[in-house]
């Protein structure tokens, strides 16, 4: 198990080094299991990502057949919401490649009440890992961070920050007054790789404070997602990267 961050010279960089990531984990997950199984993430910065993955370059590159995608969190919304996180990966990506219907595992947001789609997705994994009591493992799981340290659609002081059991739950957030359906601790945790994508300048502050090393207090969501059973790797931009105390950057790779 390990944590890095890495740091790239510019955004640039960043986009392309997160689609090499995708593309070369495709590469050995299908060769060793025949199956590439993956979390998606909502977010502009996953969405980005998803638009250079629809590219020429990538799109020939993956074997699309074995790749199977499922998402982290979703809105309480139907799959064609502008809103939607489904909606935006169909639109920036799984409509431009040649992924088959079945491999494409969205959340139900559009199902009421929101515990009853947190169920039902939870069946949904559960039956596509053929697990009934142990963990499904991820391939990858693609993450945000947002300003105020949530990720996927865990924020600060929600209850499903609290779950030890379930995989995914409906999780009231205050702040916008409404559900949203997010995977929990457990199942993030379990992950092979976890890649957190933070580019901008927007992302400094907070990845300055999760990444202070001498601080106190309560922690951030993000910071509490780390796979015990592979590696995490934040990846930055050199604008995300910028606000980080030096012995952090100091440690952190820097990427050509
Ligand atoms: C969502 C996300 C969320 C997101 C972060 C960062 O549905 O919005 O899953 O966790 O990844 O808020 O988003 P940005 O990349 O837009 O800053």
């Amino acid at each position: 198990m390990s944590s890095q961050i890495q740091i790239t010279p510019d955004e640039t960089s960043f986009y392309k080094k997160a689609a090499t990531y995708f593309m070369e984990s495709a590469a050995r997950a299908i060769r060793e299991n025949n199956s590439f199984i993956v979390s998606l993430s909502g977010g502009s910065t996953p969405k980005r990502l998803y638009t250079l993955l629809s590219e020429d370059y990538y799109r020939h590159r993956v074997d699309w057949a074995h790749v199977h995608f499922f998402w982290g969190d979703e809105r309480c919304v139907p799959p064609d919401h502008s809103e939607s996180n489904f909606g935006m990966t169909k639109l920036a990506l799984l409509s431009k490649i040649p992924i088959p219907p079945q491999n494409i595992h969205r959340i139900p947001g559009e199902m009421e009440p929101p515990r009853d789609a947190a169920r039902a997705y939870q069946k949904d994994l559960k039956s596509f890992f053929k697990l009934d009591y142990s963990i499904p493992q991820f391939d990858l799981i693609l993450l945000g961070v947002g300003e105020d340290g949530h990720t996927a659609s865990l924020f600060p002081a929600t209850e499903a920050l609290k779950e030890k059991e379930r995989l995914v739950v409906a999780n009231f957030v205050s702040r916008f007054n409404a559900y949203r359906i997010t995977m929990t601790y457990p199942l993030l945790n379990y992950a092979k790789k976890i890649i957190f994508l933070c580019a901008g300048l927007s992302k400094a502050k907070i990845l300055s404070e999760i990444h202070r090393k001498d601080r106190q207090g309560i922690l951030y969501p993000a910071e509490q997602v780390k796979t015990s059973k592979g590696e995490t790797i934040w990846l930055l931009d050199r604008s995300a990267a910028s606000k980080l105390p030096n012995e952090v950057r100091f440690q952190a790779a820097h990427l050509s």
